[in-house]
């Protein structure tokens, strides 16, 4: 590790600026609206594009916090990022001057660690800051690291970094996840394209972001195939090269958009979103009430002669992907409050994800958390204005959509947490006739 930088960077963040939403809920929202890339995708491909030292090209990049921030660790890495045009972004990685990832990247960006395994097998070593827990739960690395040890990697961790290098090349090997994960199996990927020799990974996610990823680094001429619908193999290559590719439609952002239908009685004309990436919310949507049809490129939801019916004896269960996505649980609770009797949650990804709950009970929801993974709704309460506070991304996309569907106005704070993951979120509901004003706070 000789030329890492000294531990230089302290964690200061830069302060956020404080803005709160003001909404005035009880518009039937209706028109069109773009769905944008998605983030769980285009993090990923930035990472990947620092494989090969030739130019990358991405289009459909959402603009929103988490891309800016990546952006940033990469260029304080030494690789050069363009953004030529909203929703353009150009990676060019010739040579990484520092292969260090601060502990300032991982705090404000989890996903930050999925440049553990491209960084690692293009350039043989790396530091990187343990992302450790976040507002959904502990959120352990321990799967990326192992995966990278099958691969031959060497990685110790010491005050809060993980140390890693790759004596000469990473080798393919046998990864066994002992559950499905995500970004695990991204970053498997990502490190075994360069390795010597082949890799299998099981269960290798689902996910619809993991085959865009797959796509691109076949582009980039790697060796990269999905062999079951659990298993993915790679035959490691020498060399990369840089390719042009268009971000995967952001899912969880078409299923928000459906729940806003939903909650406010409308009809709503989703563009540029992927039905078939929809899973098993689509299956929940209509057994609640909420029409989702789709023609070539467009999905069609109309709630307006909805009749919400609740889930009755049965859990809602998120799971890994065909499943109903942990980031689509938020949203569809909010739906199930207005959603005749009493509706079951059962949050089986993370932690601590039913923790916003009890904001959504201040603005009159009848919800029980009966422990970090178990909620019940008691639907139909109509919801009212209030104050409220956004402790994570997907919660504050949902506190919003409460605050659509209340009666009166709703003060959201905390509403940067909602940019991190969702392109101008508040200017695509007021298109669609909702009434959302954004404050500076102290203004
Ligand atoms: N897990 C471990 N050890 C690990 C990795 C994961 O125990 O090393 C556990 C997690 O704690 C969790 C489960 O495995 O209980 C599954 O987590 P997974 O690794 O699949 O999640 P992730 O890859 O960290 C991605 C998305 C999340 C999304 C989940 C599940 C990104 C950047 N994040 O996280 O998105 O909820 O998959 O689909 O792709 C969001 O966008 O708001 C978000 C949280």
């Amino acid at each position: 590790m000789a030329d890492a930088r000294p531990f230089h960077w302290e964690f200061s963040p830069e302060p956020i600026a404080r803005e709160v939403l003001r909404i005035e809920g009880g518009h039937r929202l209706e028109g069109s609206v773009a769905i944008s890339g998605a983030k769980n995708a285009a993090l990923k491909l930035l990472a990947a594009a620092t494989l090969t030292g030739e130019r990358c090209r991405f289009t459909n990049v959402p603009e929103i916090e988490d891309v800016r921030v990546l952006a940033e660790v990469l260029g304080d890495i030494g690789v050069a990022v363009d953004h030529p045009a909203p929703n353009v972004y150009e990676v060019a990685s010739g040579d990484a001057e520092w292969l260090f990832v601060p502990l300032e990247a991982a705090a404000k960006m989890r996903a930050s660690f999925i440049l553990l395994g491209p960084l690692l097998t293009r350039f043989g070593r790396v530091i990187i800051s343990n992302p450790g827990g976040d507002r959904i739960g502990r959120r352990p690395v321990n799967l990326h690291v192992d995966a990278m040890r099958a691969l031959g990697a060497e990685i110790e961790y010491r005050n809060g970094y993980y140390f890693a290098k790759a004596p000469g090349r990473l080798r393919g090997g046998q990864i066994t996840f002992p559950q499905i994960t995500v970004m695990g199996t991204e970053n498997a990927m990502l490190a075994a394209v360069l390795a010597d020799g082949h890799t299998v990974i099981e269960p290798a996610a689902l996910e619809p972001e993991v085959d865009d990823l797959i796509v691109f680094l076949q582009k980039m001429g790697a060796q990269v195939e999905r062999t079951a619908p659990h298993r993915i193999e790679i035959e490691g290559r020498r060399r990369l090269r840089g390719a042009d590719h268009s971000v995967v439609p952001d899912r969880i952002e078409a299923g928000t958009f459906i729940v806003a239908a939903g909650v406010t009685h409308g009809r709503i004309t989703l563009r540029g979103a992927e039905f078939d990436h929809l899973g098993a919310f689509l299956d929940v949507m209509t057994e609640i009430g909420v029409s989702v049809s789709c023609s070539p490129d467009e999905i069609e939801v109309d709630a307006t002669a909805a009749d919400l019916k609740p889930l009755r004896c049965r859990d809602i269960e998120t799971a890994p992907y065909p499943g109903l996505a942990t980031d689509l649980q938020p949203p569809t609770c909010v739906l199930l409050t207005q959603a005749e009797g009493t509706s079951h949650v059962h949050e089986t990804v993370f932690e601590d994800r039913l923790e916003w709950l009890g904001e959504l009970r201040r603005m009159g929801a009848s919800v029980e958390i009966a422990d970090q993974h178990h909620a019940v709704i008691n639907g139909a309460t109509p919801l009212h204005g209030a104050e409220v506070e956004i402790g994570d991304l997907r919660a504050g996309a949902s506190l919003i959509l409460a605050a659509l569907a209340a009666g009166g106005v709703t003060t959201i704070r905390g509403a940067h947490h909602v940019q991190r993951g969702y392109e101008k979120i508040d200017a695509k509901f007021m298109e669609l006739g909702a009434s959302i004003e954004r404050i500076s706070e102290g203004t």
